[in-house]
């Protein structure tokens, strides 16, 4: 065996605490699949007396970040302390230091992928992301490389574990979007603020890189249409449950006439779909590729041993590359920035829930709005009667924009009292 390999640290949280671990622990097995051994040298934190989740070797850690990044005895930077700044300045110091890098940081990488892998091209060294989107499954690479001979039409991901146990909960339980949020704030599933992952931000970011790579655009958080789960009620999952579909909340990316468009957003997802049966935090991605067909990567999504799995994975490959002389794919957004598709022209299927008045020439008055607008309606049901009259409606296929025009113009309806209800329909025939 050669000279170890020498990896640098920044972060022993979560995942930093999971990563020393099995670097530590499984330093042997490491170093025969990479060929050398691989050494955990130096180690950031912000706090070096806090407990560690992990026992480091003496005298690893240190505060200062930068001294890390620029050290020459270290070959690989690991950065795993999340947000934009000191990551970003540690990063560009660390490719211009020829240091190669792993990142789970895909705050940075959906904001500003574009100048850190740049600095890492022009440095001439790796710079590996598999952890930051869906943790501990495979499909940054996959995609890269396994699927590098196929044309990905869209992806449409579970990529939220959180908002995944939620609505999990509210569909198996009966619970209320407060109730199931509480669940899985008593389970440590969110954050202090859970708003980056029920208002669908966090699953925007890591949508963001998907697209990218999916298509070799540059695709930013900022393109993503978001929308979060906090508004769907009870009466939403039981209606979604008697007309054979769960509610998930989707990230979803397509490429239609060299046009992207990347959202987040919750959708009713027909039961017999395989996104429908992804349960509690697992996160799963769905891929369809020209040639390939359907693929789905399925597995946990967040957490310190998954996260890091795929962290050590990103370093092995890079002690081989260093060991052959060999580099890694790197950007492939060749086609720079992403034409983005107005988020009105998307097509889309709608389940509408309307509160109406009980009386003869209802049903024609809203079908005459949705004929107006040549959107058709799939199914219709009416339920109750008197002050309680409800029209359930699935639409076919038609653009965003006019969906809009039509939930607009059903609230100025004399016999509609309330549009009380509407959701994307994803995962059928029709799309
Ligand atoms: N947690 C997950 O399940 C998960 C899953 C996928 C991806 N990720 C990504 O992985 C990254 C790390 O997440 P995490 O959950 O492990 O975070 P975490 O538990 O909050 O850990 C962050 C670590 O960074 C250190 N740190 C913060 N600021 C620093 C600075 N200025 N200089 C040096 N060290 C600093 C902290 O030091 P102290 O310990 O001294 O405070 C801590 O050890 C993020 O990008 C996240 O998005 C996480």
């Amino acid at each position: 065996m050669t000279t170890p390999i020498r990896v640098g640290l920044l972060g022993c949280g979560i995942v930093g605490a999971a990563t020393a671990r099995i670097l530590l622990e499984h330093a042997d097995e490491l170093a025969r699949r990479a060929g050398s051994p691989i050494e955990l040298t130096r180690v950031a934190v912000r706090d070096v007396t806090k407990p560690r989740a992990v026992a480091l070797p003496a005298g690893t850690l240190t505060t200062d970040a930068h001294a890390l990044v620029t050290d020459p005895a270290i070959d690989i930077v690991v950065e795993v302390i999340g947000g934009i700044e000191p990551a970003r300045a540690l990063l560009i110091a660390a490719a211009r230091n020829k240091k190669h890098i792993v990142t789970a940081n895909k705050e940075l990488l959906a904001t500003l992928g574009k100048e850190v892998l740049g600095a890492a091209e022009t440095a001439g060294v790796d710079l590996l992301f598999e952890a930051s989107v869906a943790g501990g499954i495979p499909i940054i690479r996959p995609m890269k490389e396994s699927l590098a001979g196929d044309r990905v039409q869209r992806v449409l991901g579970i990529v939220n574990g959180t908002t995944n146990y939620i609505l999990t909960r509210m569909s198996e339980t009966g619970e209320t979007f407060a109730e199931a949020l509480g669940e899985a704030g008593a389970l440590g599933y969110t954050e202090l603020d859970p708003s980056a992952d029920v208002e669908g931000y966090d699953a925007a970011s890591k949508l963001a890189i998907l697209a990218s790579i999916a298509f070799n655009a540059r695709v930013v958080a900022g393109d993503v249409q978001r929308e979060g789960i906090t508004q769907i009620s009870v009466t939403d999952m039981q209606a979604a449950h008697e007309l054979g579909y769960e509610i998930k909340l989707l990230a979803v990316a397509e490429q239609e006439g060299g046009r992207i468009s990347a959202r987040v957003h919750p959708a009713m997802v027909p039961k017999t779909h395989p996104l429908a049966s992804v349960r509690d935090v697992f996160n799963a991605v769905f891929v369809e590729g020209e040639h390939a067909g359907e693929l789905m990567f399925l597995g946990r999504g967040a957490g310190g041993d998954p996260t890091a799995s795929a962290v050590v994975g990103d370093i092995v490959e890079v002690a081989r590359n260093m060991l052959t002389g060999a580099r890694s794919v790197g950007c492939t957004c060749y086609h720079s920035d992403a034409s983005i598709r107005p988020p009105g022209e998307v097509r889309m299927r709608y389940y509408v829930v309307l509160s109406v008045l009980d009386q003869p020439g209802v049903l024609a008055a809203v079908a005459g709005v949705f004929a107006r607008h040549t959107i058709s309606i799939s199914s219709v049901r009416q339920e109750g009667f008197g002050d309680e009259a409800t029209l359930l409606l699935i639409t076919h296929s038609g653009s965003e924009g006019r969906h809009a025009e039509i939930f607009c113009e059903l609230e100025a309806l004399p016999s509609v009292k309330a549009v009380t209800s509407k959701m994307r329909v994803i995962g059928t025939a029709e799309g």
